[in-house]
Formats: structure tokens, sequence, C-alpha cells
């Protein structure tokens, strides 16, 4: 036989060779598990650059997207006063990453990177991204966590230190959530509506419709420590002077009953475990006036968890480092609320990933 022109794959293994009937069964790719492992160094990778301020390095050189990029890592490392060959290994993972543009060795914003990256980015996420996995050492001590069935080190025991830095982060994403949800629920359309925002953080809710309707109040809660930043938000977005800031324990503050037209709970069912969250639907439930209506955000976890990855991952999230924390389903969710009362539930989805129920309180 000729030889061939070409070096040859291994064909030691052929069933022509080991003498096995032949078949089509091919070993799966570990595609998916490298993925998994790649998930951990992309993290600290894209850390390390906001760290570094590597986005807005970047934008303050005028790097406009889909401009061709303009500076080489060397050029970028000597403005930044860093390390060259590192710089560029930090910036490569970048571009594999689909966080920066990368054209021959030069390098550039993406969109996404201008929208989600930069400090001032219309969608900033600079800020939440350190801190959305919750505290990183609790989800090396997981497996301990599924076994003892909570966490070693809860953020329950210092929630203001926890949730401070996470409500900072998040306010961004859920203001354009909750001012999206108008287009579906409205509540631009009313003329003075009173509403409640429970474990509201920086009160993103309270201030979409503060900003949409003139004539609105609202009564914001949160924990001490945490109640900080909805005041200065609202301040911000100059809504405060229509605010009562209500500071303590969602379960026990006291709350009108039959008072609002609508009631906010964002993002908290899902450390509340069953009962801590059927119990604050229902505290809810009694606030609302007839025909007020509560939204509900969340992440909620579809029939199949891989129909909704994000919930399902999320929901880990918050059993990694909550004591009542799980991921909570759309189902669990709706029952919660028809067995409080609630009809006319719809699910809507204001945004990308950000999902929320609107629920009526009905009229007797
Ligand atoms: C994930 S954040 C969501 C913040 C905001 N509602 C949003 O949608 O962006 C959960 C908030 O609930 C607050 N929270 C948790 N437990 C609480 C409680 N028992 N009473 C009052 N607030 C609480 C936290 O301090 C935090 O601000």
């Amino acid at each position: 036989m000729a030889e061939s022109p070409y070096p040859e794959l291994k064909k030691s293994h052929v069933p022509e060779r080991v003498g096995r009937p032949w078949t089509d069964h091919k070993p799966p790719p570990s595609a998916p598990v490298w993925a998994v492992i790649g998930g951990l160094g992309s993290f600290y990778v894209l850390v390390a650059a906001l760290e570094m301020e590597v986005f807005d390095a970047l934008a303050n050189r005028g790097a406009i997207p889909g401009i061709p990029p303009d500076v080489t890592a060397p050029e970028l490392a000597k403005e930044m006063g860093v390390s060259a060959p590192h710089l560029e290994a930090l910036l490569d993972s970048l571009a594999v990453l689909g966080l920066l543009e990368r054209v021959g060795g030069r390098y550039g914003l993406n969109d996404t990177a201008a929208r989600y990256l930069t400090s001032d980015g219309a969608a900033s996420m600079a800020s939440l991204v350190p801190v959305a996995p919750g505290p990183l050492e609790n989800w090396s001590h997981l497996a301990e966590t599924i076994r003892a069935g909570r966490p070693a080190d809860p953020i329950d025991d210092d929630p203001a230190g926890f949730y401070r830095p996470l409500v900072e982060g998040t306010f961004t994403t859920m203001l354009r959530a909750a001012t999206r949800a108008d287009l579906q629920v409205r509540y631009s359309a009313m003329t003075a509506p009173r509403v409640l925002d429970l474990g509201a953080g920086g009160a993103p809710w309270a201030i979409a419709v503060l900003k949409a309707c003139p004539n609105a109040t609202a009564v914001i809660n949160d924990i001490g420590g945490v109640i900080e930043v909805a005041q200065r938000h609202t301040a911000e977005h100059g809504v405060a002077d229509r605010c009562e800031f209500r500071p303590g324990d969602f379960h026990t503050i006291d709350i009108e009953p039959e008072s609002y037209d609508i009631a906010v709970l964002g993002h908290v069912c899902r450390t509340e475990g069953t009962e801590g969250a059927q119990r604050i639907i229902i505290r809810t439930h009694e606030a609302l006036r007839p025909e007020g209506r509560l939204l509900l955000a969340d992440y909620f976890v579809a029939p199949e968890p891989q129909w909704s990855p994000h919930s399902a991952l999320m929901g880990m999230t918050m059993m990694a480092s909550t004591t009542n924390g799980f991921p909570i389903t759309a189902a669990q969710t709706a029952d919660w609320l028809q067995e409080a009362g609630f009809e006319h539930l719809r699910l809507i989805e204001p945004i990308g990933h950000q999902f929320a129920y609107v629920a009526t309180k009905p009229r007797s």
C-alpha cells in the first residue's frame, strides 16, 4: 500500500483492528464539562477586568462599539501601568468570552461591553458582577450545605452586609424591568396609586411607579442598613418626598389593611422558603384595596428546569447562601397567590430574564 501523504490519526482503535462489529456510537463530547470548568475562570477574568476598569479605560479612549478597535495591549498596559503580557492574556480571554472586540491585535469595546460593563453604560452591571454569586466561600462548601441542609455561614447572620452591595448592583437592571413593566401593567394610567414596596432594596419598583405617576405615594420597607439605599435612590430620582420609609422585618412591621393599590415583592420570595413566602404574600393581600394588584418579581423555575436555566441557577445561588432560600417554581408561586386569594394571574417578562407575576385582589 502506498504511503499516505498525510499523517494519519491513530487507527489502532478502529473496528477492523479490534475485531468488534462496526458501530456508529461515538463517545459524547466533553465540551459541557469543560464549559463548567471554564465558568470559574471566566467569572474571575471578568471580575479582574472590572476591578482594573479595563472597559472604562477603553471607553475613555473614545472606543465606540462598531468602530474598528484602536489600541494594542502594550499601549493600553502602558496607560494603565500594568504588565503588558498579563493584560494581553486578559484582553484575549475577554475577546474569547465575547466581551471585547479584537481585530489584528487591537482591542475595543463591543456592544455588550459598552452597555453592560462600563460603569456608566446604559444598563451597567459593573457593580453587580462581583456580588451576583453571593459570598464566594459558600460555593466552595456547597456539597457540605447539601449534606447538612443549610449553609455553614448563611447570609442571614449579616443580611445588611450581604444585601446592601447586592441591591446597589441590581438597581439599574431592576429599574429597567420595573419601568418596562408599565407596558404590560399600565400603572402609569393610574391617577394617584399608593404603593407598598416590601424588601424594596434600592426601591426600583416604587421609583418606576412614582416617576410615571406624579401623584403616586409609596411606603418603602427594608431592613435597617439597607433602607438607606432606597432613601438615596429615591432622592436621586426626585421622588423621596412622596415616600414614607418603614424600616424593619416585613413579617412584623405595621401595614395598614386595604390601603394600597400596588404591592411589590421584588425578589424576596426566593429567599423566604415556602412558609415565609406564603406569609408575606398573604400580608400583601391584606394590605391591598379590592382590585389592587401585587407585582411579584422573581426567577421562576419552569416545569422542566432545563427550560429556565437562569432561574434554576439563581435559585441555587440563594440556596448556597441563605437558610431558607430555594429555587421557586412558577407553578408553586401561582398556587401561593391563588391560596392567598389573588386572581387574574399573569406572568410577564418586562426585560430578558426578568419575570413578574401580576395578580389582582378581587373586588369582594
Ligand atoms: C434580592 S433583594 C431585592 C430588592 C428589590 N426588591 C429588587 O427587586 O431589586 C431582597 C431585599 O429584601 C430585603 N429583605 C430580606 N429579608 C427582609 C425582611 N425580613 N424584612 C425586610 N426586608 C427584607 C433585603 O434586605 C433586600 O433588600
